[in-house]
């Protein structure tokens, strides 16, 4: 029998837009304070997208400066998988986008749409392709630019998102399998509890729905807020006991930063240790898909991933979706 096709992680890249909205910026747009933002979610400031960009070009950014660390030509990709639910345009994929600009036309491109968790499930997706002998060299970025789907008229949701791009390289391998495990669910119960509410078959555009403001993400808190917890626990647990590994192997957890009061209710609940948690919430808010990529990114750059150690990515978002991957960093 052959030996199974293994993958192995050559880079991340990342990528957040200039413009730094603090949350004194934010108390002049709608009614709300620092005090509140920063004592309910842990954010005290997020990037915003520049009008002259797209979703695209933050994607842009990130993947070259993985492309770059991996020191492969763009040539040599041969599928992008773009996660993000913030793209371009509806139709075509951000990931064709994508592929325009880099000028990778040896690519297969296309989206998934898994919110928050768009990225874990996207090295799940990754993981399986190349495994499966399709292909060899993969590039997988979460993106986001809420706020082009954010009501800045709405303190219940403008305080919480920000705009980035995290990239990831992998190649197919005999020696390596830095995607350790994976673990993904979800639940459609639940799609109401965070959604944009129109611009699809449910809601198709109509003057009424731009009037309502249905073109804008729209949540119920608390109620993500409680499932969230949940859901995060389970995944990094499950995704352990899929590789038969526990707490004790985990070098650093990246959890999805979408508020720091859910991070600490999961590493209260789980009994992980604290000081093993990368945080990044503070600086841009909640990213997204891009979210875990942009903090593991930076947690290598700043020296806090030992070489040959494991990681473990945790998230959960709209849908609800939630999922939890392992990986081992060794580049
Ligand atoms: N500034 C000031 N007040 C605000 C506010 C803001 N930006 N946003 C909401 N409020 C008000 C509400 O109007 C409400 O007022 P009311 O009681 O008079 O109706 C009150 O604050 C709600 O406060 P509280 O119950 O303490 O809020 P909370 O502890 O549930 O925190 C969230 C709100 C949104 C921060 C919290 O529910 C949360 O983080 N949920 C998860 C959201 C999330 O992560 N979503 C992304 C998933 S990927």
């Amino acid at each position: 029998m052959n030996k199974k096709t293994g993958v192995k992680i050559l880079s991340t890249g990342s990528y957040v837009p200039e413009r730094v909205l603090t949350n004194f910026d934010l108390e002049k747009m709608v009614e709300t304070s620092d005090e509140w933002i920063s004592t309910r979610t842990g954010i005290k400031e997020r990037r915003i997208i520049d009008k002259s960009q797209v979703t695209s070009d933050l994607a842009y950014n990130a993947s070259v400066k993985a492309i770059e660390k991996a020191k492969i030509s763009v040539d040599d990709i041969d599928l992008i998988v773009v996660a993000t639910i913030s793209g371009d345009a509806p139709m075509p994929s951000t990931a064709c986008y994508l592929q325009k600009k880099l000028k990778a036309f040896n690519a297969t491109a296309f989206d998934i749409s898994a919110a928050c968790s768009g990225f874990i499930y996207g090295t799940s997706v990754v993981k399986g392709l190349i495994q499966s002998g399709q292909y060899k060299k993969v590039l997988l970025v979460g993106v986001e630019a809420l706020s082009r789907v954010t009501d800045w008229t709405d303190r219940n949701t403008c305080v919480l998102f920000g705009d980035g791009a995290g990239a990831m390289i992998f190649e197919a391998s005999e020696q390596d399998d830095d995607i350790v495990s994976s673990y993904l669910g979800s639940d459609g119960s639940f799609t109401e509890l965070l959604d944009i509410p129109a611009g699809g078959a449910i809601n198709p555009t109509t003057e009424e729905t731009v009037r309502q403001r249905l073109h804008f993400i729209k949540m119920q808190g608390k109620e993500v807020f409680k499932v969230a917890v949940t859901k995060m626990v389970e995944a990094a647990f499950k995704a352990q006991q899929l590789a038969g590994l526990s707490d004790n192997d985990i070098s650093l957890y990246v959890p999805h930063q979408a508020n720091l009061r859910i991070i600490d209710a999961v590493i209260k609940k789980s009994g992980i240790n604290k000081d093993k948690v990368y945080i990044n919430v503070h600086k841009y808010g909640n990213m997204s898909a891009a979210t875990t990529i942009v903090a593991l990114d930076e947690a290598i750059s700043e020296g806090k991933v030992n070489k040959n150690s494991l990681v473990e990515l945790v998230a959960f978002g709209a849908g609800l979706t939630w999922g939890a991957c392992i990986l081992r960093i060794n580049f």
